[in-house]
């Protein structure tokens, strides 16, 4: 993450995804036309990120690493999926040899970092299941996962929906914040609002309209029981959508783990007056600004991770919340300082990127603070290594 900059200053924009970005601005112009004038603020996050063969997860641009817009935390260390995979051994050790479920794998890299390490253990899982949305990328990391581990590539099957019923471990880094989101205003007169994308001047703007659910007015009336002095005018964002995806998991789940990892807070912290302009964020090749309507399309739309309403909504489905922490002390439960006395002292340079690597991992000022994991149990013992440095699931 970067601090948010100037959009004047962003880098330029090459002419082809300058292209690329105005095929998806006519796809939303046709939404809004089709819907009456205006869409709703997920809607349009859900065709600008989600369009098939145009979406920013489905185009031809780099997304991840230097030549992209961000790097994500398996992608700067292997350190991430090796103490990941410290917490798949403790489950396998109480369920067997079981399968494992990764959802929005992105470039494949957590899946060939946890395999390889699982195969050193003799522990490879039955199946190593990816379900990601975008077509793009499951061929992507087909190909890099056949290419780095081809031994290993029969364990592995992409599903093209999320199956009914599971038993196992399910990992998601990074994917909560990629889903669409609804925006609100509150109006302390009760009337709050919803954000709506509309067109004007053949320009995409946002408009304030009524809210378009009761559900969302409930989120709104929770949040303020938690600061009943919200200013009026404040704008926030929920994300309803993370909801039907719980609901999904959860009947899904027979017995096992579920590790979800990023960027977010408390319900508490989310809606602090500190973030009275939301907590959205776009990313254009590794600068941070605020304007989603910049480049649809071509630049990455994300938003922090509400872990309360997560939470919440796992209960609601009748599955334990067995851990919530940062991702430092999640990686330090899981071992992280044994792991690293392991590495080949005499290499002198590996050492050096190793190390550059672990501290972006855990430092308070890089991932290790802003970043969260939750752990979610089904049936397993909710001790979980991961979260015996530090359990914080009662601040929910
Ligand atoms: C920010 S990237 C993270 C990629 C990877 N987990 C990592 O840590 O490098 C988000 C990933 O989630 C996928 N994705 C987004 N929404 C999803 C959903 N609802 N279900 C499955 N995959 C999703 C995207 O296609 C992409 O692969």
């Amino acid at each position: 993450m970067g601090l948010i900059q100037d959009i004047n200053s962003l880098p330029p924009v090459d002419r082809m995804a300058l292209a690329n970005s105005r095929e998806v601005i006519l796809l939303i112009a046709q939404a809004i036309a089709k819907q009456g004038g205006r869409i709703r603020f997920d809607q349009f996050m859900d065709i600008a990120m989600f369009a098939p063969g145009r979406g920013y997860y489905d185009s031809i641009n780099s997304i991840f690493g230097d030549k992209g817009d961000f790097t994500t935390a398996p992608e700067i260390s292997p350190f991430f999926g090796q103490c990941i995979t410290q917490q798949i051994l403790q489950i396998m050790a109480q369920m067997g040899r079981t399968n494992i479920l990764e959802f929005g794998a992105g470039s494949g890299i957590l899946a060939q970092t946890i395999l390889m390490e699982l195969e050193k253990y003799d522990q490879l899982p039955h199946t190593y299941f990816i379900y990601d949305i975008s077509p793009s990328l499951r061929k992507r990391q087909y190909g890099r996962l056949k290419k780095t581990i081809p031994h290993l590539i029969d364990r592995l099957v992409w599903l093209k929906d999320i199956p009914e019923s599971f038993n196992g471990v399910i990992i998601a880094n990074e994917v909560i914040d990629a889903m669409p989101v609804h925006k609100v205003v509150f109006r302390q007169n009760q009337n709050h609002e919803e954000i709506y994308i509309t067109l004007s001047n053949n320009k995409l703007v946002q408009k304030e309209g009524p809210l378009s659910s009761l559900n969302i007015k409930k989120e709104m009336d929770d949040i303020i029981q938690l600061w009943p002095n919200i200013e009026d005018g404040y704008s926030s964002e929920i994300n309803m959508g993370v909801k039907q995806w719980i609901l999904q998991i959860s009947q899904m789940l027979q017995r096992g783990l579920v590790l979800l990892i990023d960027y977010g807070f408390t319900r508490k912290d989310y809606y602090q007056p500190i973030h009275h302009q939301g907590n959205l964020m776009c990313y254009f090749q590794h600068c941070a600004h605020d304007d989603p309507l910049l480049y649809p399309g071509i630049q990455d739309v994300t938003c922090h991770v509400d872990f309360s309403l997560v939470a919440r909504a796992f209960q609601e489905n009748g599955l334990n919340v067995s851990g919530y922490t940062n991702q430092g002390f999640f990686l330090a439960g899981c071992g992280l300082e044994s792991l690293y006395q392991q590495l080949d002292q005499s290499d002198e340079q590996k050492i050096i990127t190793e190390t550059r690597g672990l501290e972006q991992l855990i430092l308070p000022n890089a991932m290790g603070e802003v970043f969260k994991v939750i752990g979610i149990t089904k049936g397993v013992n909710e001790n979980l290594i991961g979260f015996s440095a530090s359990n914080l699931k009662d601040s929910l």
